[in-house]
C-alpha cells in the first residue's frame, strides 16, 4: 500500500508542460501517410505539418503522468486525439467556409472540397490505427471513451450549424425555440470541451487512475474546454490576425451564435439590438466592423473575461478535488494558465 502510494505520487519524474509538448512533437512530427495518390495524402498531411498548439495530446500525456510513468501506449492515444482533432478541423473549415487556418490556406481552399473531405476521413482512419496499437486489456475501455467523445463532437457541430440559422432569445429563458446562453454552453461543451476532457481522461485511464480521479479530471478538462472555446470565440473577433491564424470575424460573417452575439442581443440598448438584428440579415462589406462596434458598446471584452474566469475557476476546483499530490498537478495548472491568456 505504502509502496504504491510513494511509487504513484512522489517518485515518478514529472515533465513540465514545455517538456511534454516537446516529447510529443518529437514522435508526432513525421509524415503519417503514404506517398500516393499525392493529392489525397498531401492534403491529409497539410494541416499536421502546420503544427498547432497540440494541447489535446499534451493533456493525454499529462493525464498518464499524474499516476504513472509515461507509457508508449499514451503516445499512441495522444497521437489519436491530435489526429481526431485535425480531422474535425478539416471538416469544420468546409462547414464554416473558412479560408485560413494556422496562418495558411485551409485544406479545401488548396485541394478542393471533395479531396478535403477524403483527407479528413483519412486522418480519422489514421487516428483509429493509433488506437489499435493499444494493448487488448485497455483497448475496449479506450475505444468506448473515444467513440462516446467522437459522437458528441459531431452532435455539437450539428448544433453549431443549426444555431447559425436560428434566432437568439431576447431573454435568458427560452422563447419560441430561440437560442439562449444555456443552449450555447451545451453546444460548445459538445463540440469542444468533451474532447479536452476525454483526452485527459484517456491518459488517466492508461495511468490506471481510479474512477473518481478519472471523473474529476474529465470535469477539469471539460471546464477548461469551456474557457478555451470562450477564448476562441473572443479571439475570432478581437484576435491579432497575424497571431490567431484564422480569418478575423469569421464567426460574425457566418452568423455564428457565439456568446458575444448572445450577450450583445440580450444586454444591448434597443437601438443596438435593432441594428444588430438587421446586420444579421445583411452581407454588407463592413458587417464585421459594424458588429464589433456594437460589441464594444456592450463592454463585451469585460464580460468575456468574467465568463472565461468563471469556467477556469470551476476547472481549478475540479483539479483541487483530484486526489493526487498537489505538486504533481503543476503541469496541468501551467497548461490551464497558458490557455487562459493565449493569443492563438
Ligand atoms: C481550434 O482548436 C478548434 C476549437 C475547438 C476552437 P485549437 O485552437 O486547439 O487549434 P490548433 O490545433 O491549436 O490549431
Ligand atoms: C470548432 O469550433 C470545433 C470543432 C472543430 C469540432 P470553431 O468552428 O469555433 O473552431 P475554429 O474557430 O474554426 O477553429
Ligand atoms: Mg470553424
Ligand atoms: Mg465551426
Ligand atoms: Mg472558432
Amino acid at each position: 500500500m505504502w509502496k504504491i502510494y510513494f511509487r504513484e505520487r512522489s517518485f515518478i519524474k514529472m515533465h513540465s508542460f514545455k517538456e511534454i509538448s516537446k516529447l510529443f512533437d518529437e514522435k508526432f512530427n513525421q509524415r503519417h501517410f503514404p506517398a500516393h495518390p499525392a493529392n489525397l495524402y498531401d492534403a491529409s498531411q497539410h494541416l499536421l505539418t502546420m503544427g498547432g498548439k497540440r494541447i489535446r495530446p499534451v493533456l493525454c500525456l499529462m493525464g498518464n503522468e499524474l499516476f504513472d510513468e509515461l507509457r508508449s501506449e499514451a503516445y499512441h492515444v495522444a497521437a489519436a486525439v491530435e489526429l481526431f482533432h485535425n480531422f474535425t478541423l478539416v471538416h469544420d473549415d468546409i462547414m464554416d467556409k473558412a479560408p485560413l487556418r494556422r496562418g495558411m490556406q485551409t485544406v479545401h481552399e488548396i485541394y478542393g472540397e471533395p479531396t478535403a473531405l477524403l483527407a479528413g476521413d483519412v486522418i480519422l482512419v489514421t487516428a483509429y490505427e493509433y488506437l489499435n496499437k493499444v494493448g487488448s486489456e485497455m483497448k475496449r475501455r479506450v475505444l468506448s471513451l473515444f467513440n462516446e467523445m467522437a459522437m458528441k463532437v459531431c452532435e455539437g457541430q450539428q448544433l453549431d450549424m443549426d444555431f447559425a440559422k436560428k434566432e437568439v432569445s431576447m431573454k435568458a429563458s427560452q422563447e419560441k425555440g430561440n437560442i439562449t446562453f444555456d443552449d450555447y454552453a451545451a453546444m460548445i461543451e459538445l463540440k469542444t470541451s468533451v474532447l479536452l476532457g476525454t483526452s485527459l481522461r484517456l491518459g488517466a485511464v492508461l495511468g490506471m487512475a481510479g474512477l473518481g480521479n478519472q471523473e474529476y479530471l474529465y470535469e477539469f478538462g471539460k471546464n477548461l474546454g469551456m474557457a478555451f472555446q470562450v477564448q476562441d470565440d473572443y479571439l475570432d473577433v478581437y484576435g491579432d490576425p497575424g497571431k490567431f491564424g484564422k480569418q478575423p470575424g469569421g464567426d460574425i460573417i457566418s452568423n455564428k451564435k457565439t456568446f458575444l452575439l448572445i450577450h450583445a442581443l440580450q444586454s444591448g440598448s434597443s437601438a443596438d439590438v435593432e441594428e444588430l438584428k438587421s446586420l444579421l440579415e445583411s452581407d454588407a462589406e463592413d458587417k464585421v466592423q459594424q458588429v464589433v462596434a456594437i460589441y464594444n458598446s456592450c463592454h463585451i471584452q469585460e464580460w468575456a473575461m468574467e465568463l472565461k474566469n468563471k469556467y477556469m475557476l470551476l476547472a481549478m476546483q475540479n483539479l483541487e478535488e483530484t486526489a493526487v499530490l498537489s505538486s504533481r498537478k503543476k503541469p496541468l495548472a501551467e497548461l490551464a494558465h497558458f490557455l487562459l491568456d493565449r493569443e492563438k
